[in-house]
């Protein structure tokens, strides 16, 4: 027989008796059956499972066993051990599906609530209607080209056949940023652009032939802002050269202009104008697209928007004046060109009823508002 284990102490065993781990081993599945919460049952593993657990020093009083105890003791506690981490296990796993299950009914957004809005912006509608009008150009293939709001003199009047002493030339109409007073030669001075046509000689110059441009723009005039008047302001500017283009291109592209703007039973008309720039020059009106002209001599159906007179004027247009061509040096025996120009804010006030001109320079977002987002 062996000698009999000295360091083996009949009191510390006590926590290997069978009874002992199973009521270790219950109390550790209690707890966590008890831990309501994730935390909860954390804070019954750390008791549990952890170091300082009671299986844990239980484990540890195996090595101080007889050698033929040390099988069956430690078989016991690692089942109890097994149990206890299978249970937890368990526990985790349905705390965590309970959590999910809650998180997702918490975090559910009621889109019916108020919120706190904020203030949509509005674009302004002078810049939706240029883009609207370029657009139906674009569609045709035609380009958007710009040209600066400072601009040359020669660009903005010699170029277009203004000769030097033209009225519009004059400060009267004018802002002269430079000259031209003080300078000999005519056409060396600096101007705010009066109109888009500047650009129609650049574009030539710019480009190769055949050209079809439009081009957006702001323009700026000496005229004292009132219901009518604004110095600043916007036109839209057309300019088509190529071979063969006649008058009646001309009269097309603006019926078609008026009918994707207004719709389909629009029409233009023309009248003799003079410009410069064009040679023949002509006033162009559109159908009124409110009363379609049904107001003209019948008082009983009177229009507000043409003034019962059938026809809404748009602005100026012609066929480009072979000076212009040979100044851009465009040989006018080859080519011709059409053109035309119109002022946005005229047509947003007709198209709009807007009455007064400087609601659209004031910047008051309750003026742009009703517009929309048009994009
Ligand atoms: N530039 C002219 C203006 O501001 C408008 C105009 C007239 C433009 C005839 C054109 C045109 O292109 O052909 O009054």
């Amino acid at each position: 027989m062996s000698a009999p284990n000295k360091s083996y102490d009949p009191v510390e065993v006590e926590t290997l008796k069978p009874e002992e781990i199973e009521r270790m081993r219950d109390e550790a599945l209690a707890a966590f059956a008890a831990a309501d919460s994730l935390d909860a049952l954390h804070e019954a593993k750390v008791a549990h499972t952890g170091p300082a657990s009671p299986l844990a020093l239980a484990n540890r009083e195996i090595g101080a066993l007889p050698p033929h105890a040390k099988a069956e003791a430690g078989k016991r506690v690692g089942q109890a051990r097994g149990a206890v981490n299978k249970g937890l296990a368990a526990r985790q796993t349905e705390l965590e599906a309970e959590r999910d299950a809650r998180v997702l009914v918490e975090e559910a957004v009621d889109v019916t609530l108020p919120y706190d809005r904020v203030p949509a912006g509005a674009r302004h509608p002078l810049t939706t209607m240029m883009e609207r009008v370029a657009d139906v150009f674009v569609a045709m293939g035609y380009e958007v080209a710009e040209g600066p709001e400072v601009e040359a003199e020669w660009f903005n009047f010699d170029a277009l056949n203004f000769l030097p002493d033209h009225p519009a030339r004059q400060m009267q109409d004018t802002f002269f940023v430079r000259g031209p007073e003080g300078t000999e030669e005519s056409g060396s001075g600096v101007v705010l652009r009066t109109h888009t046509s500047p650009v129609q000689a650049r574009a030539l110059l710019d480009r190769e032939l055949p050209v079809y441009i439009v081009c957006p723009g702001r323009v700026f005039r000496t005229d004292e802002l009132d219901a009518t008047h604004t110095p600043v302001f916007h036109q839209i500017e057309l300019l088509a050269v190529d071979e063969g283009l006649t008058m009646a291109d001309l009269k097309g592209t603006l019926d078609h202009m008026v009918q994707a703007l207004f719709g389909a039973d629009m029409k233009t008309r023309l009248r003799p104008n003079y410009f410069p720039f064009t040679e023949p020059s002509a006033e162009m009106d559109m159908l009124c697209y409110v009363c379609k002209g049904e107001s003209v001599g019948n008082p009983d159906r009177p229009c507000r928007t043409c003034s019962s007179e059938g026809w809404i004027e748009l602005g100026g247009c012609g066929m480009v004046n072979p000076r212009v061509l040979t100044a851009c040096g465009v040989d006018p025996e080859k080519y011709s060109g059409f053109a035309f120009g119109f002022g946005i804010e005229r047509m947003l006030m007709f198209r709009h009823n807007v009455e007064d001109m400087r609601d659209m320079v004031e910047g008051d977002v309750r003026f742009t508002r009703p517009f929309g987002m048009e994009i």
